[in-house]
C-alpha cells in the first residue's frame, strides 16, 4: 500500500510516519517504507491516514430482537437495571441458527465499515446449555476470540445456586471447547448479575477448563468486580464505570487492562469514568464498543473514540491507541493492534489526513477496514 499521508503504527507509542508505504505479503506486513515502494499489486492510499484496524475487544454480536423502546424509555428517565437481557434471551432462543448467523454477519460487516478488523464476540443471550453452545459456535464463525458468557444473568425460574452450578458444570463443558475466554457479569447488588462469590466460582471453573478470564465489573455500582479480576489475573475488566481509589490502585499494580465502554454510559445516561485518573496511575486502558442491544447498540469505534475524548478525558491520540493497541492487549494478542514487520496487515483507512479527525469530526464515517484481495 503506497502513498500513505500519515501512518500510525503504535510502534512505539503512537508511532507516526509521514509519507509511508507498507509492503504486505499473505496478509502480513513485511516492510514499512517511504512512499514510492515497488510491489506486484499497488493500493494507492491517496495521501490518507492509515492506522492499525480497530480491535473491538468487547461485543455481544450474536442476538436477535430489538430493544429500541427500552432505550427510548431510558432517555425519558427510566433507569437501566439489566432486566432487558431477558427480552433478548427470549428472542435469541426463538431464532434459528441461520437467522442468528445472518444477523451476526450483518453486524460484523457493519463493524468492518467502521474500521474494525478484529472482534471479540461473547455468548450470553442463550442462558441454557444448548443455546449458549449454539451462540459460541456462531461466534466462532467470525472470530477466534470467542467468550463464553453463560454467567451474563441468572435467568428467571431457576434458583441462583442451581444456575451457577449449571454454568460451572454442563454449560462450561459444552462451551469451553468452542471458546478462548470466560466472562461473568459481577455486580454487588443486582438481582440479575453475580456477586463476588458466584463470580469467583465461575471464573475459577473457567480457568480450570483452560479459558482465559474477563469480567464485566463495576458497571452499575462500585463493587468487587475490578478487584476480583485483578486477583484472578483476568486479561481485562470491562465497564469500570464506578471506580474507587482501591480499584485504581489494584489495576495499577496488575496486568489487567481496564476496558472502557463509553457507548454504555451514553446509552444508559450513566456518568463517564475518568480515564485520566487511570492513565495517571499507570493502568493500561482499552476502548471497545460493547455492541449489544441493551446498553450500547453501536458498532462505531470512531463514535466511541469521540466520546472517550470528549467525556472521559483521553486525548485523541490516547483514544486511538486504546482502541487498537490497548484493545489488543486486553485480548493478550501481539499480532494485531499495531503495524510492524510480522504483524497482521489489519488496517483501517481514514478518509482524513490524520487520526485526530476521528474525534474532531464526530459522527462522520471516516474509517473503513482495508479488505485485502
Ligand atoms: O455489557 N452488563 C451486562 N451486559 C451487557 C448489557 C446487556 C443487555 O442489557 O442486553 C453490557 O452492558
Ligand atoms: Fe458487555
Amino acid at each position: 500500500m503506497d502513498n500513505i499521508g500519515l501512518l500510525v503504527t503504535n510502534d512505539p507509542e503512537l508511532g507516526e510516519v509521514r509519507d509511508a508505504a507498507l509492503v504486505i505479503e499473505d496478509g502480513v506486513v513485511v516492510a514499512v517504507e517511504r512512499a514510492g515502494a515497488q510491489g506486484d499489486e499497488r493500493i494507492d492510499a491517496g495521501g490518507r491516514c492509515v492506522i492499525p484496524g480497530f480491535v473491538d475487544s468487547h461485543t455481544h454480536l450474536v442476538f436477535a430482537g430489538d430493544r429500541s423502546e427500552e432505550f427510548a424509555a431510558r432517555m425519558a428517565g427510566a433507569p437501566y437495571a439489566a432486566g432487558g437481557i431477558r427480552v433478548t434471551t427470549d428472542a435469541t432462543r426463538a431464532a434459528s441458527e441461520d437467522e442468528l448467523t445472518a444477523l451476526t454477519r450483518a453486524r460484523r460487516d457493519e463493524a468492518l465499515r467502521a474500521g474494525i478488523t478484529h472482534l471479540e464476540i461473547k455468548s450470553g443471550y442463550g442462558l441454557d446449555v444448548a443455546t449458549e453452545r449454539r451462540l459460541c459456535e456462531i461466534a466462532g464463525e467470525f472470530t477466534d476470540d470467542v467468550t463464553f458468557l453463560g454467567a451474563h444473568v441468572v435467568p428467571p425460574g431457576i434458583p441462583r445456586a442451581e444456575y451457577v452450578a449449571l454454568v460451572c458444570g454442563p454449560m462450561l463443558a459444552a462451551c469451553a471447547p468452542l471458546a478462548r475466554w470466560i466472562d461473568v457479569f459481577c455486580e454487588p447488588a443486582s438481582p440479575h448479575a453475580f456477586d463476588a462469590d458466584e463470580a469467583r466460582a465461575v471464573l475459577e471453573a473457567g480457568r480450570a477448563a483452560g479459558l482465559g478470564l474477563r469480567v464485566h465489573g463495576n458497571q452499575l455500582a462500585a463493587g468487587p468486580g475490578v478487584r476480583l479480576a485483578v486477583e484472578l489475573g483476568a486479561a481485562s475488566v470491562d465497564h469500570c464505570t464506578y471506580l474507587t481509589g482501591a480499584d485504581v490502585d489494584a489495576l495499577a499494580g496488575s496486568d489487567t487492562v481496564a476496558t472502557l465502554l463509553p457507548g454504555v454510559e451514553f446509552s444508559t445516561r450513566s456518568p463517564y469514568p475518568d480515564a485520566r485518573r487511570l492513565l495517571a496511575a499507570g493502568v493500561t486502558v482499552a476502548l471497545a464498543t460493547d455492541c449489544n442491544p441493551g446498553t450500547s447498540y453501536t458498532s462505531s469505534m470512531p463514535f466511541v473514540i469521540a466520546l472517550a475524548v470528549r467525556e472521559m478525558g483521553l486525548t485523541p491520540a490516547e483514544a486511538v491507541w486504546a482502541a487498537t493497541a490497548g484493545a489488543a492487549r486486553a485480548l493478550r494478542r501481539d499480532d494485531i493492534g499495531h503495524i510492524a514487520v510480522g504483524a497482521r496487515a489489519d488496517l483501517a483507512v481514514l478518509d482524513a489526513p490524520t487520526h485526530l479527525h476521528l474525534a474532531y469530526r464526530p459522527g462522520v464515517p471516516l474509517a473503513r477496514a482495508l479488505e485485502l484481495a
